[in-house]
């Protein structure tokens, strides 16, 4: 259960108390994760499907790879080469998996929402692997641990997000949690990038880049995500990297153990520089390492119902 809901679909809703219980339970997985036997019975007798209507890499095989640590009979289905193609809907095309008796759906849709739609109409629980510009709750998650990992604590860190906030979901998850966990988040992206109101969610906003990143403890990346814009939001990726790009120069902003973050996948020289992405300050492995150990965690908690 994640707070009254068998669902995990977003972070607004979740109860600082549970992300703690999340953050506390990854540990033991970790070291599952990092064990030369990487097996439990958590999930033995379980099944988990994962349904995915956007492309993915880590996410995706991070579940899978976790729910087959924990022993579950986990499979993959992406929208691209199933019954989805036939027109099916989403409702009926969930409600057939989870007829198979699924004990977990991993969902990722390129709609914001559409988890929610399907998490009322199936007896699985569902969560939430990206919904659009929405949430992505088990990205936050992980980078929350990560950060935690690195620098103990999240009270009183400052931490700058720069990119494509507008059409993230990553940052719309990590403000609700870092904020809820008493961080000080700071978001820096081009006026076109920047949502309206967005400061009502506890941020300050910066349009320049070298102003945001002054004695930041944390330093997050964001892609520019190309294929949801519908175009004219700045020149073109070289000037935004010209503008907006964090380099060596840039990072030296920031406090000198300041450790950088990003989801994933990096457009190398775009968002961070490829010095950036392989220099010691870099936790963006970590971050992959990481997300397999925060998904266990979660599935095991989504099963306790
Ligand atoms: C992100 C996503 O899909 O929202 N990737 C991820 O899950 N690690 C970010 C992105 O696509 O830029």
């Amino acid at each position: 259960m994640f707070g009254n809901s068998k669902d995990l679909l977003g972070i607004r809703d979740l109860p600082v108390s549970e992300i703690q219980e999340i953050l506390d339970r990854t540990a033991e997985m970790k070291k599952i994760v990092m064990s030369q036997n990487r097996k439990t019975t958590d999930l033995a007798g379980r099944t988990v499907n994962i349904l995915f209507y956007e492309n993915s890499t880590r996410t995706r095989l991070s579940f899978e790879m976790g729910a087959k640590m924990m022993s579950s009979v986990a499979c993959n289905i992406s929208a691209s080469g199933s019954s989805v193609t036939k027109k099916e809907n989403l409702i009926d095309t969930a409600r057939t998996i989870d007829v198979m008796q699924t004990d977990i759906l991993i969902m990722r849709h390129g709609l914001s929402g559409a988890p929610h739609l399907v998490a009322k109409n199936v007896n699985a629980a569902v969560i939430n692997g990206g919904d659009g510009t929405h949430e992505h709750p088990t990205q936050a998650l992980l980078d929350a641990y990560t950060i935690i990992e690195k620098k103990g604590d999240l009270k009183g860190l400052k931490v700058v997000i720069v990119g494509d906030i507008a059409h993230s979901r990553v940052a719309r998850s990590n403000i609700w949690l870092l904020t809820k966990m008493g961080a000080k988040v700071s978001i820096c992206a081009p006026k076109t990038l920047i949502p309206s109101g967005i400061e009502q969610m506890g941020v300050t906003v910066y349009n320049d880049v070298e102003v945001a990143l002054k004695d930041a403890d944390v330093v997050m990346g964001l892609r520019i995500q190309l294929e949801r814009q519908k175009g004219g939001y700045f020149p073109d990726l070289v000037e935004y990297a010209k503008e907006f790009g964090i380099n060596e120069k840039r990072l030296k902003l920031a406090k000198s153990d300041a450790i950088v973050l990003h989801p994933g996948p990096v457009n190398r020289e775009v968002e961070i520089t490829s010095f950036v992405y392989d220099c010691d300050q870099s936790v963006i492995d970590e971050q992959v390492t990481n997300g397999v150990a925060i998904r266990m965690a979660i599935m095991k908690k989504a099963i306790e119902r």
